[in-house]
């Protein structure tokens, strides 16, 4: 029987012996392959700088210590990872959560009505499902309310135009690549790459004028490292990403001609497709979830993309849940979206399988 999950890592022979090089090298932690991974991200994302770290919620912890301050107002997207929320509370400022599109991205709009009301610090965006936001719009946005963007970039891996201040990116397995655990922090500002460095290991200064075995610490930071063994993984995984990019271009638009259900969005060429999402209307959360368990039982693994983070329980009890009307689409999304699997080794016979039992069982609902 088939064991389909919605998503997961593709490693190779050359990805496992670049690892086992570097165990063997003379570094494990901080050493030469952090900074050439570093290097080769900065290039493909076109950005100046980036900083690898060890997963992407320190990243966009890291983000939130440098862009916000304590009581800062944010605007983010309830369909996304808990995470993305819960860096704006590390800092002690507070998410606002504005409804979606029925593209599943935030509804810029909405955002724009909000920041000519309140007072906003920051707009903390997901490029939900491989897909960006408007950033014609979200420039406009910056110019005129004089807000930081940060583009949480976990689910889409494409060059990046220059409108924000921060991109944060993770290397979790089903990611685009992965390096175990990881993630990244990119930047064109010279001063935010700095302090960056510093935040990373423990608040530590160091230059070249001072002895080796000479460190500052000069403000309080962590340990968020990513390690030599990590980064070679994730020098490794990019040589290889056109072609998982391709791979799962060719999967959408199979889903596209050959699925009988409703895709999120047409294919879309500029899509990372780090997820193919459908809708089918469903009664209620109970008949979804009974479609889910049909599946499982048939050796395929859905998956939500997302639980409304702010009707997660801890958002709920703090009232971010505002009133019952103020997330009609989210609602809607929440009820009839599901992710199917995709990641570049899923074979044609493996999502032939999966569409035949969705068409079948979606006739059963
Ligand atoms: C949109 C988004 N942001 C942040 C994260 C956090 O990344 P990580 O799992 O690497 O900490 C994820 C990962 O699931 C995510 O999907």
């Amino acid at each position: 029987m088939y064991n389909i999950q919605y998503g997961k890592q593709t490693i190779y022979e050359d990805d496992i012996n670049l690892v086992v090089e570097t165990l063997k090298s003379d570094y494990l932690t901080t050493g030469p392959k952090v900074k050439e991974f570093e290097e080769a991200l900065a290039k493909r994302l076109n950005f100046k700088y980036v900083v690898a770290v060890s997963n992407g919620t320190v990243a966009l912890h890291l983000a939130s210590i440098v862009l916000l301050n304590q009581g800062d107002r944010v605007i983010t997207t309830p369909n996304s990872f808990v995470a993305t929320a819960n860096s704006i509370i590390y800092q002690k400022a507070k998410p606002i959560f504005v409804d979606i599109d029925n593209n599943g991205l935030i509804n810029l709009d909405l955002v724009e009505e909000k920041l000519k009301k309140e007072k906003i610090k920051a707009l903390y965006l997901v490029s939900f499902s491989g897909l960006q936001v408007d950033e014609k719009k979200v420039k406009y946005l910056k110019e005129k309310y004089n807000v930081k963007i940060l583009f949480d970039n976990a689910h889409f891996i494409g060059k990046d135009n220059g409108v924000c201040d921060i991109a944060t990116y993770s290397f979790h397995p089903v990611k685009h690549i992965t390096t175990f655990e990881g993630g990244a922090i990119a930047t064109n500002d010279e001063k935010i790459y700095k302090r960056l460095l510093k935040l990373r290991n423990h608040g530590i200064y160091k230059d070249e004028k001072m002895f080796v075995w000479e460190y500052k610490m000069v403000e309080l930071g962590y340990n968020y490292r990513l390690s030599d063994v990590a980064s070679a993984m994730g020098l490794s995984q990019l040589n290889k990403l056109d072609y998982f990019q391709q791979r799962r271009h060719e999967i959408a638009k199979r889903y596209h001609e050959k699925l009988d259900l409703e895709s999120l969005y047409e294919y879309n060429p500029n899509s990372s497709y780090h997820l193919f999402v459908v809708r089918y209307p469903f009664k209620d959360l109970k008949q979804k979830n009974q479609f889910f368990i049909k599946m499982r039982k048939k050796g395929i693994y859905l998956q939500y993309h997302y639980i409304p983070i702010n009707s997660q329980p801890f958002y709920a009890k703090k009232g971010y849940r505002y009133s019952k009307e103020e997330f009609p689409i989210m609602d809607k999304y929440y009820l009839e979206a599901f992710s199917l699997p995709i990641y570049p080794s899923l074979s044609e016979d493996e999502q032939d399988y999966v569409i035949e039992y969705l068409n079948i069982l979606k006739n059963e609902f």
